[in-house]
């Protein structure tokens, strides 16, 4: 029997502060012309100085957490894509699952813009080899933290945002069909902050960085156009063919959103209309890892994404990474008694891998305790 790990749950937080074009205008010598003609983007959220990482991410993963019908009590694990932490050390991740009260194991994934598709691909394993069943997905940027707001180069093209899934266990075709990771570690300084990890540590050479504004993020926007060009429209069209399928059955392309130009280069290079691409750069600029899952919930909201539907996401950046995937929508409700039996397996699966000795008693016991859970999701789904 088949195990696949559906998106049940979905949720977005943007901050309410927003930053036109117009306002950056007044701060760096730019105009809405040139970024409209280069970028798409008109205007972006920034957060408000009470807001975090963590703060964000949990008011994207409530929502999420509303629409699975689940509790934070029943999350088996919580995958946090971030690049701009609370602290240095810790990862937000625990601080998310402290917030929302969980009480499951949380890591965070730090892999560039494309931290989201990477997570998502990872919390799919959990549950496809029945290890886990309930995951919170959450991609969460605060980037104008790291943004040197006098390099009008760079800083035009980036904004906050959280959005999050929940992935549960479906015996129907859902979830992360396919999927490609990339890594190519030689374009490291392509997209970067300098200072504050071993290389440059900011208390030994704080006098430096300053003067050399080392403690923002730095760019090199052709090279990473190149990258682009070369690596998104072939790691697409690879994930597509090995699900079986071909561009033109693809419902919805959800590219990361970086540049509207590029999306349209995409879009010529898979020879497929602009329209099947989603697009809301214009909106939110480049929100790095929160910046996939905020489009695929958009479109999930907009009513571009439906049961049944097809989409292929693709997400690229920092690293350099790059990670693409063939999604299913689910179809119809997850029901809780045809799932009793692999539930049950997980939890006892669960229990061996963390080296917990489970006893022919506990071998029934889990599944019944399990039995009585499923019933109680089931009461609150009514
Ligand atoms: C960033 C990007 C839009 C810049 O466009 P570009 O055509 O490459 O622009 P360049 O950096 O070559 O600069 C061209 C000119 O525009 C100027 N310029 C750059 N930013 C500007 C801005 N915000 N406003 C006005 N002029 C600007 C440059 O100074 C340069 O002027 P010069 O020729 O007099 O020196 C483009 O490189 C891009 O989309 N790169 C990919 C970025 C990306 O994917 N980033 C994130 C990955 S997660």
């Amino acid at each position: 029997m088949s195990r696949y790990a559906r998106i049940t749950g979905w949720g977005k937080y943007v901050p309410d502060k927003v930053l036109t074009n117009d306002d950056l205008a007044e701060m760096v010598d730019t105009n809405d012309e040139w970024i409209t003609a280069h970028t798409g983007i008109k205007r972006r959220h920034i957060r408000s100085d009470h807001e975090t990482a963590s703060s964000m991410a949990v008011n994207a993963s409530r929502p999420a957490l509303e629409k699975a019908k689940l509790t934070p009590q029943d999350l088996d694990l919580i995958i946090v894509a971030n690049n701009s932490p609370d602290y240095i050390l810790p990862g937000v991740a625990n601080i998310v699952q402290d917030k929302l009260g969980a009480e499951c194991g949380a890591f965070t994934l730090v892999n560039g813009c494309s931290g989201w598709v990477y997570a998502l691909v990872t919390a799919s394993q959990f549950i496809q080899t029945g290890i886990y069943n309930n995951i919170l997905v959450v991609g969460v940027e605060i980037v104008s933290f790291a943004v040197d707001w006098e390099d009008r180069k760079t800083c035009v093209l980036f904004g906050d945002a959280a959005a999050a899934v929940v992935l549960q266990p479906s015996e129907e075709p859902s979830g992360v069909l396919t999927f490609e990771l990339g890594s190519d570690g030689s374009g490291a300084e392509y997209l970067y902050v300098p200072a504050g990890g071993t290389v440059k540590p900011i208390a030994l050479n704080a006098e430096s960085i300053t003067a050399n504004r080392d403690g923002f993020l730095k760019m090199n926007g052709q090279g990473l156009l190149r990258f682009a060009t070369r690596t998104v429209a072939k790691s697409l069209k690879r994930v597509i063919y090995q699900a079986g399928l071909t561009p033109d059955d693809i419902d919805l392309f959800i590219p990361h959103q970086t540049s509207a130009r590029l999306i349209e280069f995409f879009a010529r290079q898979l020879r497929q209309p602009l329209d099947k691409f989603f697009i809301n750069i214009h909106k939110y600029a480049n929100t790095s890892a929160a910046s996939v899952p905020l489009a695929l919930v958009e479109a999930i909201e907009e009513g571009r994404v439906k049961s049944g539907d097809t989409v292929a996401v693709i997400a690229f950046g920092a690293g350099l990474t790059w990670a693409s995937a063939v999604i299913q929508m689910g179809v119809g409700e997850i029901s809780p008694a045809h799932s009793l039996f692999s539930i049950g397996r997980a939890r006892y699966l669960a229990k061996r891998a963390q080296g917990v000795i489970v006893d022919t008693a506990q071998a029934v016991v889990l599944p019944l305790y399990t039995f009585v859970q499923v019933r109680r999701q089931a009461n609150r789904r009514k």
